[in-house]
């Protein structure tokens, strides 16, 4: 069998990091392409510089390295898209149209896209949100999400394209920055405290949101795009969660290890799109499609986030 060639497409942010790192170490370093609009100062294994945008040079680094299988993670953040609509949408959408365009073809054989808790709005049951349910979202990047879902999903039943995807909550980790989401505050947090033992959160007290351990996303990520093609019974996006927490129990979190940690409160724009997402997440349909269950809950991830920052 012919071992798959994986393109990551911005493998600098925050996912794409630890995914990069994780399938190196599991498919082997000459397997995984890396790429993204910048190189970093110290750019590990095979990269190529991109921009998805131009497709182009997408092609000539798909047929360069001989690709099979494409993560795209490069897109705008819910906060970044909505100081930057019509660029968030032209990137987040025709990235992914150039991307599901090759997998048409038959250029490439697999695709990876992540979305995003975003995908739901204001009139959304907001507790134990469901897989199927009202979806209205009310952000740029809510809306380039879910009209990315349906193409996806139109992809897969119109032209037999192998797309896999999650739709993200707020993801967690120490190894990679944030940029631009409404959920960075949950990381930041963690930084902060080791620091200065003191955090000013950008989301009011009582911000309920669902959230997840990286270690988890990325393990996620790698189980369903490894499962059998007959157990992957959706094609949009799967809802998955890890655990759901405020601002105040993640303090409260952190107070186990540092007790004399201050927590304050400055809400911003930030605040509206939070308002308007889930407060949890029920994933019943990854965890009988294709085994999916979370390792890490609250305490068990401010155990290892602080544990590793501090080091
Ligand atoms: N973490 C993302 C954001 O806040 C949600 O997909 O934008």
């Amino acid at each position: 069998m012919k071992k798959e060639k994986i393109l990551i497409i911005g493998s600098n942010g925050q996912i794409g990091l630890e995914l990069a790192a994780t399938l190196r170490q599991r498919y082997g370093q000459d397997q995984v392409v890396c790429s993204d609009i910048r190189a970093l100062e110290n750019q590990e294994g095979l990269f190529e510089q991109l921009d998805v945008l131009d497709k182009d040079r997408f092609y000539e680094i798909v047929k360069k390295h001989e690709i099979s299988q494409v993560y795209l993670l490069a897109a705008l953040l819910s906060a970044t898209a909505e100081k930057n609509p019509k660029f968030a949408w032209d990137l987040n959408m025709n990235g992914l149209f150039n991307i599901l365009d090759a997998a048409k073809e038959g250029i490439i054989k697999q695709v990876y896209w992540p979305s995003s808790i975003a995908v739901f709005g204001p009139s959304t049951p907001r507790v134990s949100t469901p897989q199927y349910t009202v979806m209205e979202p009310n952000t740029i990047y809510g809306i380039s999400k879910l009209a990315g879902e349906r193409f996806c999903e139109y992809y897969h039943q119109k032209y037999g394209v192998d797309v896999r995807s999650i739709r993200y909550p707020g993801l967690i980790g120490w190894k990679s920055a944030p940029g631009g989401g409404t959920t960075d505050y949950a990381v930041h947090i963690y930084h902060e405290a080791i620091k200065n033992k003191t955090y000013n959160s950008f989301l009011s007290a009582g911000t309920t949101l669902p959230m997840m351990y990286m270690d988890d996303a990325i393990r996620a990520t790698i189980s369903l795009m490894e499962a059998a093609p007959e157990s992957i019974k959706i094609r949009s996006s799967y809802n998955v969660t890890g655990m759901s927490f405020n601002p105040e129990e993640i303090a409260a979190s952190i107070r186990k290890h540092i007790p004399d940690f201050t927590l304050g409160y400055a809400p911003d724009f930030r605040q509206a799109i939070a308002d308007s997402w889930p407060q949890s997440i029920d994933d019943t349909e990854a965890r009988e499609h294709w085994g999916w269950k979370p390792a890490f809950d609250l305490d068990a991830m401010t155990a290892v986030m602080l544990n590793n920052i501090k080091a």
